[in-house]
């Protein structure tokens, strides 16, 4: 997924859905601590640096809904990394970055945490830092709680307020679709409505699943077995997701999760031709974007 031409490099960074996530009660700085087992999907958006001898950090994105300009991770990450290597770099001053967004914006989660920590792992490749994936990660967790995950990939079990990364087997089932509604669902937002509803509770993640053991079940027997417990803040903030997802669940006969704080929904195949069919079976029935997605892709 990494391709080096002479002074620039190109990346693909993926897009994740949360499998399985439970949620405590807030810690006093506000964060809840998570147990939650993330999966790449096969959805990549395209990034190129090239340095450049003017300073900063200069993106540009060919889908004009993305910020491009402080506010964005990619800027915010790489400006960051080219601050703490100047001493040793005086050579590198600025970059230019260029995304092509193909992940779903607003609806995929973890797009934008993607981008920002394959920003990190791009340019210490072009830049020759030979940086840890652990010291990369330890960066990029200041901008995001789901941006350690990338550099673990592809499929991990995350804890803390996500940040801590233990790599897990990827599931033996290979294959997802992904319900990708037109709503945005602010994190903040979500958080909030579920210390509304009191929902945080200390033994939510005192059991800890037998990972290995999940890894190696078929769609039926482990669809049961996942929770997300963003589900019902994120369905009582936004009821015409609560009811997408009622009804996706009917449609197919099947059930449904919600990924991280949504609005993504997904459910689980074990075969690519029963993916490609449920996709198209929820896009005709429910008039929403649905993808066939690889879990895990190479
Ligand atoms: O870290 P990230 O930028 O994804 O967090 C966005 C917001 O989501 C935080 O400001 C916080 O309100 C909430 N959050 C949380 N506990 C977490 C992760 C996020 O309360 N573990």
């Amino acid at each position: 997924m990494t391709e080096v031409m002479a002074k620039s490099i190109r990346v693909s960074p993926p897009a994740k859905i949360n499998l399985h996530l439970r949620v405590g009660p807030p810690t006093p700085d506000g964060f809840h601590p998570l147990m939650s087992w993330m999966v790449t999907v096969g959805l990549f958006d395209n990034l190129e640096f090239v340095p450049i001898s003017r300073p900063g950090v200069f993106l540009e994105c060919d889908d004009p809904g993305i910020p491009c300009d402080a506010s964005n991770l990619i800027v915010k990450t790489a400006t960051a990394l080219l601050e703490s290597v100047k001493e040793n770099e005086p050579g590198v001053t600025g970059l230019r970055a260029a995304l092509q967004k193909r992940i779903p914006v607003g609806a995929a989660p973890g797009q934008s945490s993607s981008d920002g920590a394959f920003a990190l792992l791009a340019m210490n490749e072009l830049l020759k830092l030979n940086w840890s994936r652990g010291r990369l990660a330890e960066l990029a967790a200041k901008f995001g709680s789901d941006l350690s995950f990338f550099f673990h990939g592809p499929s991990s079990i995350c804890t803390g307020r996500g940040e801590i990364v233990n790599p897990t087997p990827p599931p033996k089932l290979r294959w997802a679709i992904l319900i990708l509604p037109k709503i945005h669902m602010a994190t903040p937002a979500v958080y909030r409505r579920f210390d509304e509803m009191k929902m945080g509770q200390a033994n939510a993640l005192a059991s800890v699943p037998d990972w290995r053991q999940w890894a190696t079940l078929a769609a039926a027997e482990i669809l049961p077995l996942l929770i997300n417990d963003l589900e019902a803040p994120a369905f009582s903030l936004n009821p015409a997701l609560a009811e997408l997802h009622i009804r996706a669940t009917q449609s197919l006969g099947r059930i449904v999760r919600m990924s991280g704080s949504g609005s993504t929904l997904f459910t689980l195949y074990d075969s690519e031709a029963e993916a490609i069919q449920a996709a198209s079976h929820i896009q005709d029935q429910l008039q929403t974007r649905a993808l066939p997605v690889q879990l895990c892709p190479a």
